[in-house]
């Protein structure tokens, strides 16, 4: 039998959005931690993944349904449940040590026993010799390992862990991240389950013993792979790929209307929200997509390697193309359409007007925006009338990213011009001179 440590049942979480109303954020989730495993958190940006690890952390209070930490509701923190942060959240005026110091000093520990216990763990994260450095002496890779030593000094039994590698270059997190998997294995901390949050598809396979794939709107679990490889795994073996190559399709299938990706046509409502995904890396991909080997169609995993973007940036962009009727998905392969062979084979000129003709079947906050250009009288409109209209359903953060990226497509699709300095929308000048011309 495996043992519960942290049980979420029926887990609600709502945020409150700037005119008042309350959006679930996460909504009916189950999930337990057991003891002796490792367990990875995927999903789309915004989902909630965060939150919930927040809440199992007891840094924020669920609304609805319940945690409990062995068997017992979890009311605020709890010693044994210790967080790591993407961002590393260092006291810049602290040492190192005084750093990996502070949750003993809270508890109230004697200064010689924590010196002692921080000097450990210090050594065995690997900083050595760096106890008296001050965090902005250290490179990121030592600064998250203090943010490490930091949690693990406190001989959790649980580590949460918020896209703990993320901020670091690829060899420096594969690294850490192995050391992390020695410690565990080989016992030299007492921790006793981790979740981690990623978003690295193959970070999530390499560690964990079963992968979570997150939906978004509200976020909850959606689907589990089990990872019945033994470690140390290696990233090339064939049985890692297929993991990773189902992780994606598991990702990729039936994600819902907001989760965007799916193999059907996307209708967006006017005020969703809109994927990251910047011009260039769109066409990137078109191309790359067009041509040999891929003619067409590409596994997602080895599209991910010839883009060299991280998972979460690929899944936006792919979400991009697919909006656009660019390209759809079938059985985790991305696959262009007719419409997307056309334009990786177009002209600049054909592509902006093939561009511009998408954007205004396809999304609604720039149709939207066009058809207000056209009746305002002096054909230009601040932005920050689109942003009240998007704060109705998103928050602030998501609503200012939806309006950049409908401003840049709809820039680049040639259906209007936005000026930088005065954040005014305006009619493209090329038909103020068409209009001029008809007179
Ligand atoms: N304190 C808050 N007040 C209002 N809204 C919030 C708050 N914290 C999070 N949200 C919203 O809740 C949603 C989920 O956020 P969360 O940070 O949990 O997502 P995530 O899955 O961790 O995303 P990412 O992968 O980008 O880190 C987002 O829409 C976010 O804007
Ligand atoms: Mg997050």
């Amino acid at each position: 039998m495996r043992t519960p440590i942290v049980e979420l049942k029926a887990v609600g979480k709502h945020f409150r959005g700037a005119d008042g109303s309350a959006r679930a954020v996460l909504e009916g989730v189950d999930f337990t931690l057991h003891e002796g495993e490792i367990v990875a958190l995927l999903g789309q940006s915004g989902s909630g993944k965060s939150t919930m690890l927040r809440i199992m952390a007891g840094l924020i209070p669920a609304d609805a349904g319940q945690v409990l930490y062995r068997g017992m509701p979890l009311y605020g923190t709890a010693r044994g449940i210790r967080m790591v942060f993407q961002s590393f959240a260092l006291f810049p005026w602290l040492t190192v040590q005084k750093n990996v110091e502070l949750g003993l000093e809270a508890q109230g520990m004697p200064a010689e026993q924590r010196a002692r216990r921080a000097e450990k763990m210090i050594d065995l994260i690997g900083l050595s010799g760096f106890e008296g450095a001050l965090p902005r002496e250290l490179s990121g890779g030592m600064r998250q390992r203090v943010g490490i030593a930091r949690a693990l000094v406190m001989e959790p039994e649980v580590l949460l862990m918020d896209e703990a590698f993320s901020a670091l270059d690829v060899l420096t997190g594969e690294r850490l991240r192995e050391e992390i998997l020695e410690l565990w294995q080989s016992g030299q901390i007492p921790t006793k389950a981790i979740l981690v949050v990623s978003h690295n598809i193959e970070e999530a396979v390499m560690m964990a013993d079963r992968v979570l794939i997150f939906a978004s709107d509200p976020g909850r679990v959606r689907a589990e792979l089990p990872i019945a490889l033994p470690q140390p795994r290696k990233a090339e073996s064939s049985e890692v790929r297929l993991l990773i190559d189902q992780v994606y399709e598991l990702m990729t299938a039936g994600a819902g209307r907001r989760g965007l990706i799916s193999e059907k046509e996307v209708k967006l409502q006017l005020g969703d929200r809109l994927p990251q995904a910047g011009i260039a890396h769109m066409e990137g991909i078109l191309e790359l997509l067009a041509e040999e080997p891929f003619s067409g169609r590409a596994d997602l995993p080895q599209l991910a390697e010839e883009t060299e973007m991280t998972d979460a940036e690929l899944l936006e962009v792919l979400n991009g193309l697919i909006l656009l009727g660019f390209a759809y998905l079938t059985k985790g392969d991305m696959l262009l359409t007719e419409l997307g062979s056309r334009y990786a084979a177009a002209s600049n000129m054909e592509r902006q007007e093939l561009f511009g003709r998408q954007l205004l079947e396809h999304v609604p906050l720039i149709a939207y925006i066009c058809h207000g250009l056209e009746q305002d009288k002096s054909g230009d409109l601040p932005e920050d009338l689109f942003l009240k209209l998007l704060r109705f359903t998103l928050s602030a953060e998501e609503a200012e990213k939806a309006l950049r990226v409908a401003i840049e497509w709809g820039r680049y699709g040639d259906l209007f011009e936005y000026n930088f300095n005065t954040g005014v929308i305006q009619m493209s000048r090329e038909d103020e001179q068409d209009e001029e011309d008809a007179l």
